[in-house]
């Protein structure tokens, strides 16, 4: 299995190019399967999850095509289009589903289209149970029927969905994405209360309208949906990674050096640059980039993670990392998954000072981190202990990189642009 190895200690100066989003991206490619005709996205990351996805959209008959294919990183590779002329099979294998869990995003789509589905339960993952019930709750609440038998979710509509009112109880990005998409082909309209407001799901909300979609409030906590017959094919450009963009930031932080982080906008990221600013770094909108610098001390500041437009739990991981070397102390609590401080004992191996008390751990700045062996655990939990390398002494060895290709691309190439001493180990399995 590939490891990463770092020799930390430089100061990184440069530009990085942000991606398309993956957590836009994911979504977005299951809106492929509310049309008979072609959904073109662009400004593609090359990622495995995305690789998984068109996976899964082929074996419900959807035809993947990406120009030039190369992924070299380069501009190749960037436009998909996808089309499903007629959906082959409703059902969503569990050996499909288990690898990624948005996978169940393709319920909605295939209910609105088909008036039935067969997804797999995506079980657990590192950093919570993450049950499915919400999503279901809305199908339901647009007349679905929808048991549970042999770790499925068997959802039938007898004469396709009505429109209802669908009312959450807590805010879920995926619920509300799934909402969204069976929603726009429902007979009448949908009413979504306590909706997420994340910038993802705006954009999948845009594409859906401009593939005929009829919405009202995104970005809002409430959202109308006028459902439609048949939507029609249509160009969506991927949103820039807002968490990409943050983990970059945390590297120019971390670091004290000087990044410019272009594609990517200061309000995708309200909460989160309001915190690196209160820690002491800088960070300017210039034109279509961010530049984050940092010069002076780090110190601790405390956090909370929130849905949006709070503080983004996807970079509460690397927000801790930084916290470790920063002056005095910091607490850090997540509200949104019950088991996401799994880097905690790694970043701990490297020297870092973190009592854990239930929802919250409590930084202490320490002067210095040092190079250790460490394990990734998920995805954000892995990219923290590279950004904790990049500001240790000596080497760092980061196992189990698997993890971060699912969400990073070309992690090292982007890092090593800016002065990083970092490198892929190759080992055979
Ligand atoms: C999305 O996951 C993201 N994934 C996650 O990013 C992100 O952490 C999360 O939103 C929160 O921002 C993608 O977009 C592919 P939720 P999602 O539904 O939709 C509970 C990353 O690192 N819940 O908003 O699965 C759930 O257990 C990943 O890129 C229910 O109880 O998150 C959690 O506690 C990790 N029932 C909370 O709601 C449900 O039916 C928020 O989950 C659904 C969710």
């Amino acid at each position: 299995m590939d490891k990463i190895r770092i020799r930390g200690g430089k100061t990184l100066n440069g530009t990085i190019e942000i991606s398309g989003a993956k957590n836009a991206a994911l979504p977005l490619m299951t809106a492929a399967l509310l049309t008979e005709e072609t959904l073109t996205l662009t400004n593609v990351p090359h990622l495995a999850d995305i690789t998984a996805m068109a996976n899964l959209l082929a074996q419900h008959g959807t035809d993947v095509a990406l120009d030039g294919g190369a992924a070299d990183g380069g501009s190749a590779g960037r436009v998909l289009r996808l089309t499903t002329p007629t959906i082959s099979s409703t059902t969503a294998p569990y050996d499909l589903v288990r690898k990624m869990r948005a996978s169940a995003l393709v319920l909605g789509p295939l209910v609105a289209r088909c008036g039935e589905a067969r997804v797999s339960l995506p079980g657990g993952c590192g950093i919570g149970a993450r049950p499915v019930d919400l999503h279901i709750k809305a199908m339901e609440a647009m007349g679905a029927k929808v048991d549970l038998d042999a770790g499925y979710m068997i959802a039938t509509a007898k004469g396709g969905l009505k429109g209802g009112r669908v009312v959450f109880p807590k805010v879920s990005v995926g619920a509300t994405e799934s909402a969204l998409m069976a929603a726009s082909l429902a007979k009448g309209e949908t009413e979504i209360v306590n909706a997420a407001r994340e910038p993802e799901v705006i954009d999948l909300g845009r594409c859906l309208i401009a593939m005929g979609a009829q919405i009202e409030g995104l970005g809002t906590d409430r959202i109308l949906v006028q459902g439609k017959t048949s939507l029609h094919g249509a160009e969506h450009r991927i949103v820039a990674d807002r968490i990409e963009a943050g983990t970059y930031a945390i590297a120019a932080a971390i670091t004290g050096g000087d990044i410019l982080l272009k594609g990517c906008s200061l309000d995708l990221l309200p909460a989160f640059i309001d915190k690196l600013r209160e820690a002491g770094v800088s960070v300017e909108q210039e034109g279509e980039a961010i530049r984050v610098t940092r010069k002076g001390p780090l110190v601790g500041v405390d956090v909370m993670t929130e849905p949006y437009p709070g503080f983004p739990t996807d970079l509460q991981a690397q927000t801790m990392a930084l916290m470790t070397v920063a002056e005095g102390a910091s607490m850090v609590t997540e509200t949104i998954f019950e088991n996401r401080f799994m880097h905690v004992p790694e970043l701990a191996r490297m020297g870092a000072n973190i009592n854990i008390h239930g929802s919250s751990a409590m930084v202490r700045g320490v002067k210095g981190l040092r190079g250790a062996p460490v394990m990734a655990t998920d995805l954000r939990a892995s990219v923290s202990l590279v950004l904790a390398g990049l500001a240790a002494q000596g080497e760092t060895l980061v196992q189990r990189v698997y993890h971060l290709d699912r969400g990073y691309e070309r992690l090292e190439a982007k890092l090593a642009a800016c002065g990083a001493d970092i490198e892929r180990v190759r080992e055979a399995d």
